[in-house]
């Protein structure tokens, strides 16, 4: 056989300089968002148990809270609110003073350099913790998939208007992204991107966000909107829809137990894509970190890694400020 002039990818891990040279992945603080909880109150930062380090804030204490991971080079914030009362029609969700409205205001009047995206959702607002309207049947209820449009339309428009640079569908009605793209547009707002939730799965991991943001459906469960976490071919076929629809963005949610599907989304469409790791991803991570059971921080790093190399250019982590630090650090 004689000498063989075999590859030897060893060569090209000698040095720190040479490791760098080759990397085909970074992570970078420009691709953090920093989900947010709002509820109405002076000096209140309420902890949310299964997510140390995570907080229901007052306006004030968001305000400190989004400038410290502002200073720190995160770009942007996610906004979720807790209204002080939820109705059947999820008034709070689209009042011009509701409690989402009222935040971003005082964020762009304080921080106008911090992008703010909003979560447009209704489940919040309802006393029932769905997405949509109900109509209750014998097996518990029904959600009414056209009349909840003109309502998330009308919360997304109600955004805008206090100052939202980006809105965020996180229902998963049919049609939504058009309706909401067609509300924007006719109010003038033909430049306030839309970041869809595209690909969003029935997923148990969002468990501990329910308590953070008190959304707990009280009946039922969100199957029969949210998609079956055994597909994906559907995945691919609910973002060319909102695509079609006029999405800007697409998400994929959960993100670490759903790589394929940020992978074939971002190879499929080539589209700006976003990955969620949602609430019991980081409430895991933590978990374990508190332990000493893992590197908290290796292991947050790795895994925002991965998605980054599965296909996100956006990564939406309750970590952000933390990875910002550490990015800093590094
Ligand atoms: C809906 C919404 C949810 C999350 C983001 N937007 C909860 C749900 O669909 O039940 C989950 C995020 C997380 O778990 O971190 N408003």
């Amino acid at each position: 056989m004689g000498q063989f002039p075999a590859y030897r990818s060893r060569r090209l891990r000698q040095s720190a300089v040479l490791r760098q040279l080759v990397c085909e992945t970074r992570l970078d603080v420009t691709q953090l968002v920093l989900p947010l909880f709002v509820r109405s109150g002076r000096k209140l930062r309420r902890p949310i148990a299964a997510m140390p380090g995570v907080f229901q804030l007052s306006p004030d204490e968001l305000i400190g809270e989004a400038s410290r991971a502002h200073q720190l080079g995160v770009p942007a914030v996610l906004l979720f609110g807790i209204p002080e009362t939820k109705d059947a029609k999820a008034s709070g969700a689209y009042a011009a003073n509701g409690i989402v409205q009222q935040a971003v205001r005082l964020l762009k009047k304080e921080l106008p350099q911090l992008l703010v995206i909003t979560d447009v959702c209704l489940c919040e607002y309802m006393q029932h913790g769905h997405y949509g309207i109900v109509q209750r049947d014998k097996s518990g209820g029904r959600i009414l998939n056209d009349p909840t449009l003109k309502l998330l339309a009308r919360t997304a428009a109600s955004h805008a208007q206090a100052g939202a640079d980006m809105v965020a569908p996180s229902d998963m009605m049919d049609g939504r992204v058009r309706a909401i793209r067609t509300e924007l547009d006719r109010l003038g707002f033909t430049e306030t991107p839309i970041m869809s939730y595209a690909a969003k799965f029935a997923s148990a991991f969002y468990g501990p966000f329910r308590e953070a943001a008190e959304s707990a459906p009280k009946f039922g469960d969100r199957r029969s909107y949210q998609m079956d976490p055994a597909n994906a071919a559907e995945a691919l076929r609910e973002v060319a829809l909102d695509i079609q629809e006029g999405a800007d963005i697409v998400m994929v949610k959960p993100a670490l137990p759903y790589l394929d599907i940020l992978y074939r989304v971002k190879t499929e469409f080539g589209y700006p894509t976003a990955a969620y790791a949602v609430s019991a991803e980081y409430s895991m991570t933590k978990a374990a970190g508190a332990n000493g059971w893992i590197d908290e921080r290796a292991i947050t790093l790795e895994s925002l890694l991965a998605m980054r190399r599965a296909g996100a250019d956006i990564l939406i982590t309750y970590a952000a400020a933390e990875v910002a630090r550490w990015l800093k650090a590094d």
